[in-house]
């Protein structure tokens, strides 16, 4: 019952956070709710306020106590509370000490690694340790958990044209994600996972402190945050309620300025439902792409500023 009470306030949660005010319930599925509520409070012979189950422990990073194996979720189970968010403690050095020591922390760290299935990577950020511009996507799908690295499937492929274009080539920027493993769904038969969706609230902010140490230590001149979940984890749920309320101007992140566009696999979704015409689609980004360039001071040229005009 747990799990279903988690699963219902996730989503509630998660329609909160995309703007919906309020939503309706029938009576029976409260009458369901009663049940289930009065059930457990029965089983565990409790008071109304008596907590379900004790609390997550709290993972101190860079530590390995707790064994990963009483970690590990059911491949079919719903996303579970997780401990609070870790502190991130850099050892003093240079900025590749400090990445490395941060990849080793993340890839190492027992909560990720109880999130990704057998055989699958805990997934870090990739780059130039001296990127001035550092991206920031959602979290890996089923290509980057295989491959250890973030952007290596098909949004990635576009993401990468789109830094061509820009003039940059992909090992002159940062790439990151907000998430460091795939959110997980139920497995099919052979344990393998079909599709993707987005990270909670709580995924994300338990994973937050991780992205925020990288773009610490790589200290780009600007920050690209792709969709509305890196926008929401860098910027806050409550100023994020669709691309709409960010896209178009600067932001700041932590002192940094931050420029919010679609993310890759959207304008790919876009394109393939024709929903809007794929060049109307790609110039919106683009114009996004423009703003960053001009304010890194790259040097554009007629041709690109004309990109996807026809
Ligand atoms: N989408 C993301 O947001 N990140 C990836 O790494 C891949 C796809």
């Amino acid at each position: 019952m747990r799990s279903v009470l988690l699963a219902l306030t996730d989503e509630i949660r998660r329609l909160k956070a995309s703007g919906v005010k309020t939503i309706s319930v029938s009576d029976d599925s409260l009458a369901t709710l009663h049940r289930l509520v009065e059930s457990q409070q029965a089983a565990a012979g409790s008071s109304a306020t008596a907590p379900i189950e004790p609390p997550a422990p709290e993972l101190p990073i860079g530590e390995s106590r707790m064994a990963v194996s009483s970690l590990r979720q059911p491949a079919n189970a719903a996303p579970r509370l997780l401990p609070p968010p870790p502190d991130v403690v850099l050892p003093i050095g240079d900025k590749t000490a400090r990445w490395q020591a941060l990849r080793e922390l993340v890839l190492n760290h027992p909560v990720c690694q109880a999130h990704v299935r057998p055989g699958k990577q805990v997934v870090f950020g990739v780059g130039n340790l001296d990127a001035r511009i550092l991206f920031v996507g959602e979290a890996p799908g089923a290509e980057e958990e295989q491959q250890g690295e973030p952007f290596v499937g098909p949004a990635g492929q576009l993401l990468t044209r789109m830094i061509k274009a820009m003039g940059l080539e992909r090992s002159e920027v940062y790439i990151g994600n907000i998430m460091n493993w795939r959110p997980e769904l139920p497995s099919r038969a052979d344990g393998t996972q079909v599709g993707n969706r987005e990270p909670t609230l709580e995924e994300i902010a338990f994973c937050l402190p991780f992205i925020t140490a990288q773009i610490d230590v790589v200290s780009p001149a600007i920050i690209v945050a792709l969709g509305a979940t890196a926008a929401r984890g860098l910027l806050g749920p409550h100023n994020v309620r669709t691309m709409g309320d960010v896209r178009g101007r600067w932001h700041d992140f932590r002192g940094r300025p931050l420029r919010v566009t679609y993310h890759p696999s959207y304008l790919l979704r876009k394109v393939v439902e024709g929903k809007i015409p794929e060049q109307r689609a790609k110039r919106a980004a683009w114009e996004d792409y423009l703003a960053v360039m001009e304010r890194a001071v790259l040097p554009i040229t007629d041709k690109q500023r004309s990109f996807f005009l026809q």
